[in-house]
């Protein structure tokens, strides 16, 4: 039980809070045992977990609330073109005049001065020399009227670059107080790593309530965004939208209102309504709004099986999932990682696991063959 797979096929994404990148190996040894041929990623954030089943041959749908996640997911899984082809452009990109513009405006800041005072006083998130490379590169990218799955691969790249010359701790949500290393080097865009893949792939940008009524597949991998545990902490914490509401304003360079010292969109304020699975209250009964939707979904799920990922420290309290786990179906198997000592541990699956849940920076694997 629970095995890693030896080969594990190349991924990339940017820095994210719950990306799977370390739980591939396990994901991929527990679907490897549904021989599934079809893969539906319904939480897919970096895009990691469809580009690695895209890879192994499977055809996937990945999905995700976020633009940020659709975009990764049409540059890796319906680009068709060469790497050769995105390479001329991105030189081209590369070389460009940088400029004063919007994103220099809120999110640049000079490097011979910590607070980045240039004009407002506020901690910025990337160093000017790079906000004005930024500013050149996303005009032109409009500029050069490429299709929506060139624009996205370009994007990608654009995005890429910019996470490694960020002055923060993987999050667009408050800013380092000094300058990181990394935020001094130059902004320089690459190709993307793409790969071939003859299986037409699909993407969906939308809540998973409404894409799970259009998917029909052998395995569904769902990695939800639990809320944390602390009753104090204020949602917007925990909301991927206002983490990354910088890649949101990159795609759409709508050049949105924007509020706080961070400098967010508008449209990530806390009085926005955010994803029911961050949702850290209970409700009239007494239970988890977040676990209710998970046991939900589970219902609404078209297929053979599923693989549902729980981090400890989680919204859904343990005891909670388990009732709803054995309600869903038969568990098959069940993996547990511990990140701090980078173990797995096969566990038998009982009632015991949920002590085991009390424990920080777990990760947990559930295979599920439905009802
Ligand atoms: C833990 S992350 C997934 C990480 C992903 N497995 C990876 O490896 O990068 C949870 C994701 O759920 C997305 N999300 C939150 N609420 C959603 C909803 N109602 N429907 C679809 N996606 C949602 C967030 O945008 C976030 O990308």
């Amino acid at each position: 039980m629970g095995k890693k797979i030896s080969k594990i096929p190349k991924t990339e994404g940017i820095k994210y809070a719950g990306s799977k990148l370390k739980l591939l190996p396990y994901i991929l040894e527990l679907a490897s045992k549904t021989k599934a041929e079809t893969v539906f990623d319904g939480f897919a954030g970096t895009t990691r977990v469809s580009q690695a089943f895209a890879q192994t041959g499977c055809r996937v749908i990945s999905n995700d609330i976020s633009v940020w996640s659709k975009t990764f997911g049409i540059c890796y899984l319906k680009n068709k073109r060469s790497k050769k082809f995105y390479s001329e452009i991105i030189e081209h990109l590369n070389n460009l005049e940088p400029k004063d513009g919007w994103f220099t405006e809120h999110y640049g800041g000079s490097n011979d001065d910590i607070s980045s005072a240039k004009l407002d006083g506020l901690k910025k998130p990337f160093q000017i020399h790079n906000t004005r490379k930024l500013d050149a590169i996303r005009d032109e990218i409009d500029n050069l009227n490429l299709n929506e799955i060139e624009t996205s691969v370009l994007l990608t790249s654009l995005i890429l670059a910019l996470d490694k010359v960020d002055s923060t701790l993987g999050h667009y949500a408050s800013y380092l107080n000094e300058w990181s290393p990394r935020s001094y080097k130059n902004l320089e865009l690459k190709v993307p790593q793409l790969f071939e893949t003859k299986k037409e792939h699909e993407v969906f940008q939308g809540d998973i309530f409404e894409t799970i009524e259009k998917v029909e597949v052998d395995l569904a991998y769902f990695d939800p965004p639990y809320g944390s545990n602390n009753e104090k902490m204020p949602p917007s914490r925990v909301r991927y939208a206002s983490y990354y509401h910088l890649w949101t304003s990159i795609i759409l360079n709508d050049k949105p209102e924007t509020f706080g010292k961070a400098k967010r969109r508008k449209d990530t304020s806390d009085t926005k309504a955010g994803s029911i699975f961050e949702e850290f209250r209970q409700n009239e009964n007494g239970k988890f709004i977040a676990t209710e939707a998970i046991e939900k979904l589970l219902a609404k799920t078209n297929a053979k099986h599923i693989i549902l990922s729980y981090s400890s420290g989680g919204r859904a309290t343990a005891e909670n999932l388990f009732e709803i786990l054995e309600n869903a179906g038969k568990i098959i198997d069940f993996v547990k990682v511990d990140y701090k000592q980078n173990v797995m541990a096969s566990m038998r699956w009982t009632n015991d696991w949920v002590k085991e849940t009390e424990k920080k920076n777990q990760e947990f694997l559930f295979l599920i063959e439905k009802n």
